[in-house]
């Protein structure tokens, strides 16, 4: 096959991300051209709201709403997916992909759910697959661990692959606020969209762990894999406490490599002010990639946002064109070809802080100690941190943090200490992740 000196693009959705990708092929063009060796043209254009690519300057006989104009005309070699949600770009990649029509995607909710339909259909079409703006937006994080860094054994990855978030909590964290009035102004900024579940809940960073933890370990790891938890039972009480004791709060999407298992998180987190992810403030984003020859790495960059994202999912095209001029293309095999197991949440291991509410009375501290012994939890601080009146009975507040034990031997503690007439309300439990 002749390689044509015009590569077509058939551009699904032209909203925040698709607008930037016609921005960027058209600001950088030349550029483009001399990078990837062909001019690079949109032909198609797929949009629900056939007057939105028009004022993009795309002219109208190139749009459509009917994804079957996209996919049978012969001058689109890439179609690039830009429509978001799980369908139906599920089934329009599926079937660009297997009808021999390479894609490009920057949909982490389809990656992470159906990578592996998609990488077989890929296979069946002789096509590339890339989807490097799925994580970390503008964050070249997928290449560095599928080609830089694919010598390493890598131990773990961490990463603030949440924006939303990492926003909310630099903002409780710097200005002292609660958590609901952080979201509101986040939504008013438009850094959070209208229905924010997905970001404050953890969802969205957990499809993207998903994918980075199936690519670092070889093995199948789906959004059902990854244990979940948001950020929305965060207060500015247990922001203070981690800052006294030497911790900031993050939202950490957490995978590592545990024998032959692989451990799967997405939760907030006290995290050492001095790891390099703390220093990580507002909308961005980074990852710490610790490989057995690299050592520790991290990546650093706008996790989201028009232009950033529009940089990956170009950069994608780009190494498509240069693949189909050196007839590499189809080569995007799936990288998951082990089948470790994931570990159950009871079996992992971190250190925790809990902060709860007891009756002010002797014993009390003993009573709530001896619980934990019971369960193996060996404590390793504990701090009265205040006292306060609650229906005309005076409570302390009791904040510890333990040593490293299993999830379930605290989950079962935090059980039995709920039944004691002493305890009042376990206020919050958030993991410790390093040391200081
Ligand atoms: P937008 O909602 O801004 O854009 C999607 C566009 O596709 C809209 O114009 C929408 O039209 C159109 N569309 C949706 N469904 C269809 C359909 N079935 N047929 C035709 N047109 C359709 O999304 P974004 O640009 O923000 O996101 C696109 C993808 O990029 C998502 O997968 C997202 O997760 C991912 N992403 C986004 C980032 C960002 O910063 N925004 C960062 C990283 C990844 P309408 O508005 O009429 O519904
Ligand atoms: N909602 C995401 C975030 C944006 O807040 O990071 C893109 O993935």
């Amino acid at each position: 096959m002749v390689v044509a000196e015009v590569i077509g693009i058939g551009l699904l959705g032209v909203g925040t991300v698709g607008s930037g990708v016609v921005k960027l092929l058209q600001e950088n063009s030349l550029q483009i051209a001399r990078r990837a060796g062909k001019q690079v043209e949109i032909k198609k254009v797929l949009e629900q709201d056939l007057e939105k690519p028009r004022l993009l300057g795309i002219p109208g006989e190139l749009v459509t709403n009917d994804f079957e104009a996209v996919l049978k005309d012969p001058e689109v070699q890439i179609i690039v997916e830009l429509l978001g949600g799980s369908e139906p770009a599920r089934d329009y990649i599926k079937e660009a992909l297997s009808r021999g029509k390479h894609v490009v995607t920057a949909n982490k909710d389809v990656v992470a759910a159906y990578g592996e339909e998609l990488f077989e259909a890929a296979a069946a079409g002789h096509a590339d697959f890339r989807f490097e703006a799925s994580v970390g937006g503008g964050i070249p994080v997928i290449g560095i661990l599928k080609e830089s860094l694919a010598a390493n054994q890598i131990e773990e990855v961490i990463g603030i692959v949440n924006g939303t978030t990492n926003y909310i909590l630099t903002r409780m964290s710097e200005e002292e606020l609660d958590f609901a009035t952080v979201l509101r102004a986040a939504q008013a900024a438009g850094y959070a969209e209208a229905d924010p579940t997905a970001d404050i809940e953890g969802y969205d960073a957990a499809r993207k762990i998903a994918i980075l933890a199936s690519i670092a370990f070889n093995t199948r790891v789906t959004p059902d894999n990854v244990f979940v938890e948001g950020i929305q039972k965060i207060t500015p009480q247990d922001i203070n406490y981690a800052r006294e004791f030497g911790y900031v709060i993050k939202l950490l999407a957490i995978a590592r490599a545990r024998d032959e298992e692989i451990e799967a998180r997405v939760h907030p987190a006290f995290l050492p002010q001095n790891h390099p992810l703390a220093s990580v403030r507002g909308v961005f984003n980074a990852i710490f990639i610790k490989g057995n020859a690299v050592g520790e790495t991290m990546f650093y960059g706008q996790g989201a946002g028009q232009m950033p994202t529009a940089s990956a999912v170009v950069g994608d095209i780009m190494e498509i064109i240069r693949n189909m001029e050196s007839r590499s293309t189809g080569r995007s095999a799936c990288t998951c070809f082990l089948e470790k197991g994931i570990r159950p949440r009871g079996k992992i291991t971190s250190k925790y802080y809990v902060r709860l509410v007891v009756k002010d009375q002797p014993g009390v501290l003993a009573s709530i100690a001896g619980v934990f012994g019971n369960h193996q939890v060996s404590l390793a601080s504990v701090i009265q941190k205040r006292t306060l009146a609650i229906s005309g009975e005076m409570m302390a507040e009791i904040v510890l943090i333990t040593h490293e034990v299993q999830e379930q031997n605290i989950q079962d503690a935090l059980t039995v200490m709920r039944g004691l007439s002493i305890v009042s309300s376990i206020e919050n439990l958030i993991r410790v992740e390093g040391s200081r």
